[in-house]
């Protein structure tokens, strides 16, 4: 058979998917966050050399093909020149990006900025530039800004550095030690989440009660704390009441919705140590901690409770 160069990826790379295990919406109010990386979804990037010049990234999922030099509006766009400008290479080569992911979209698991990453590192490695994970996260962010419009920038920290990580916003990352792995499913409610709209709905409500709000967000931050604490040093299984204490605040700050309540309090019923929403809410996904022996029941649980997908992942 006959070597094709051209169908042979010169670079790859691939990007985990992430969950926020606390804190979420409250990190944009500068209160610490714990997120995880999530191994079982992951996004990847090809490159193959192409004959003529300029770069084309073919997303797969998306069945488009994203021509950089010309569709300069788009964020795969953005992404793939900012990284050109960045290491000075002009012009741009030719080559091809082929992007896959099996991240479920708008569920609150980092399918953007997994994606980005994939990309940023793969482009990288294919012009023999090593990047750091600071970089890479940099990189995300101006991406995932166009999204988001104010991130916190949890999402590009989590998956460009691919581990447990502490997070506090314009603050460096402190990556997370696990003492004893613990099993976590995701369960999505298959509603699409509107990160953007519940980020705005709690500014709104906090500009008109923010001494309350500003409770909430510090019970929020006390949470954190003491997950930190157990997950660095203690039993998980202690984290489960943190979990149930959190969803509550969550409540109460107005990003759970139907569903979620749906879920979280199926998974509690069916023998997991807790469970909370996890990400933007209205919608996306929730999460409950389970012992090893609860990973099968309570999986069911989640689906006849109407769960669309149930992810199994442990954090380590
Ligand atoms: O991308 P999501 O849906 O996991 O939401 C990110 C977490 C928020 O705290 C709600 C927003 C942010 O920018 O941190």
């Amino acid at each position: 058979m006959r070597h094709d160069p051209l169908h042979q990826p010169i670079a790859t790379a691939s990007a985990p998917g992430k969950f926020i295990l606390h804190g979420e919406h409250a990190v944009v109010y500068g209160v610490p966050a714990i997120a995880c990386p999530v191994a079982g979804v992951s996004a990847t990037a090809h490159v193959y050399p192409k004959e003529t010049p300029g770069i084309v990234v073919d997303a797969i999922d998306l069945n488009a093909q994203i021509r950089t030099q010309t569709d300069l509006d788009h964020p795969l766009s953005l992404a793939t020149n900012n990284l050109l400008a960045q290491l000075g290479i002009s012009p741009p080569p030719g080559l091809t990006i082929k992007l896959q992911s099996t991240i479920p979209i708008a569920a609150g698991l980092g399918s953007g900025a997994s994606i980005t990453t994939a990309l940023i590192r793969a482009l990288a490695q294919a012009l023999g530039k090593q990047l750091t994970n600071a970089t890479v996260s940099d990189l995300v962010f101006e991406i995932e800004k166009l999204f988001h419009g104010t991130p916190s920038g949890i999402d590009n920290t989590v998956v460009a550095y691919a581990q447990p990580v502490w997070f506090i916003r314009d603050q460096e990352l402190i990556p997370l030690k696990t003492k004893t792995p613990f099993h976590i499913l995701i369960g999505d409610t298959g509603i699409a989440s509107e990160t953007v709209t519940a980020v705005a709905g709690v500014r709104q409500r906090f500009d008109a009660n923010p001494d309350q709000y500003q409770a909430y967000f510090d019970a929020i931050a006390a949470l954190a704390h003491n997950a930190r604490e157990i997950i660095e040093t203690g039993n998980p299984a202690e984290l489960g009441l943190l979990f149930n204490e959190n969803h509550r605040l969550l409540q109460r700050i107005g990003v759970s919705n139907a569903e979620l309540d749906t879920l979280v309090n199926a998974a509690k019923n069916a023998g997991a140590l807790g469970a909370k929403l996890s990400g933007g809410g209205l919608g996306g996904n929730m999460i409950a901690l389970v012992t090893a022996d609860k990973i099968e029941p309570v999986t069911q649980a989640l689906q006849a409770a109407g769960a669309t997908r149930v992810i199994h992942t442990q954090v380590q």
